[in-house]
């Protein structure tokens, strides 16, 4: 089993004194009981990245930090856009590309998520390409397809020496924020599926992360029983406990297939 990742997406919750906060809080209770197999990653809003980075590195807390999101371009009359070298000055190694919230309300089609995705790797930061159907689509059984699609779109004609640096995180619309989270069976097919995927792109080893209403009692089952390698958590992130939760369990898994 390859190590679990857990990433915490805070989305646009907590300003930068809360989230200095909250890493503070991970830190005292990382350093108590540290997650021997788990690779743990938050993702703050732009605002907050600073702080954070600055905690991370003045306390020592075993944590990488990335982005929500980044501009496919460089550098330019792109206002209100955050470009991948600007993240990277702030030791950001992690870039979330495609989450269902920017490809739903900022417009963000597949040809954006392509590009911002080849920007993020051709920087050498690890890229969490997030994919995932609406509820109308997995209604309509059309789920395999739409996420194929997504995965083509994204994944085609990814370099060689970019691709260890790429991580899928199956985020089913209908399950983000709703408190339904999907099916162990749902996960395992898909994720089964996503793997079949990558491996006809080239992409033998990605790893496969699930989100949507992910738990600390729901964590584990859909670890082991949905055989995923981590998960791409939300709300659950906001607290510490919570989320270290979520990663103890990852761990525990991870003991326990070894
Ligand atoms: P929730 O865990 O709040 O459902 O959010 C999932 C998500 O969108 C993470 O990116």
């Amino acid at each position: 089993m390859t190590r679990p990742l857990v990433i915490g997406n805070w989305k646009m919750n907590l300003d930068y004194v809360e989230a200095i906060h909250l890493t503070q809080q991970l830190g005292v209770i990382l350093k108590n009981k540290p997650l021997e197999h788990v690779e743990l990653v938050v993702v703050p809003p732009f605002v907050d990245l600073r702080s954070v980075t600055s905690v991370v590195e003045s306390d020592r807390v075993d944590l990488e930090v990335g982005a929500q999101h980044a501009s496919q371009h460089d550098t330019g009359a792109h206002t209100g856009e955050v470009s991948v070298p600007m993240l990277q000055r702030l030791n950001v190694h992690w870039v979330l590309v495609g989450h269902s919230e920017r490809r739903a309300m900022y417009a963000m089609n597949d040809e954006v998520v392509a590009q911002t995705l080849r920007t993020v790797l051709r920087h050498g930061l690890q890229a969490v390409l997030c994919v995932g159907e609406e509820l109308a689509v997995r209604e309509s059984g059309e789920q395999v397809d739409f996420v194929t699609a997504q995965l083509h779109a994204a994944l085609a004609g990814v370099e060689e020496k970019s691709r260890p640096l790429v991580t899928i995180a199956y985020e089913p619309v209908w399950a983000i924020g709703s408190g339904l989270t999907a099916s162990t069976e749902q996960v395992r097919d898909m994720t089964e599926h996503i793997r079949t995927v990558a491996a006809s792109l080239s992409l033998d080893t990605v790893r496969v992360l699930y989100g949507g209403s992910v738990n600390p009692e729901n964590a584990a089952s859909l670890m082991i029983e949905g055989g995923v390698d981590g998960f791409l958590v939300g709300g659950a992130s906001l607290k510490a406990e919570s989320f270290l939760t979520i990663g103890q369990v990852a761990n525990d898994c991870y003991d326990v297939k070894r």
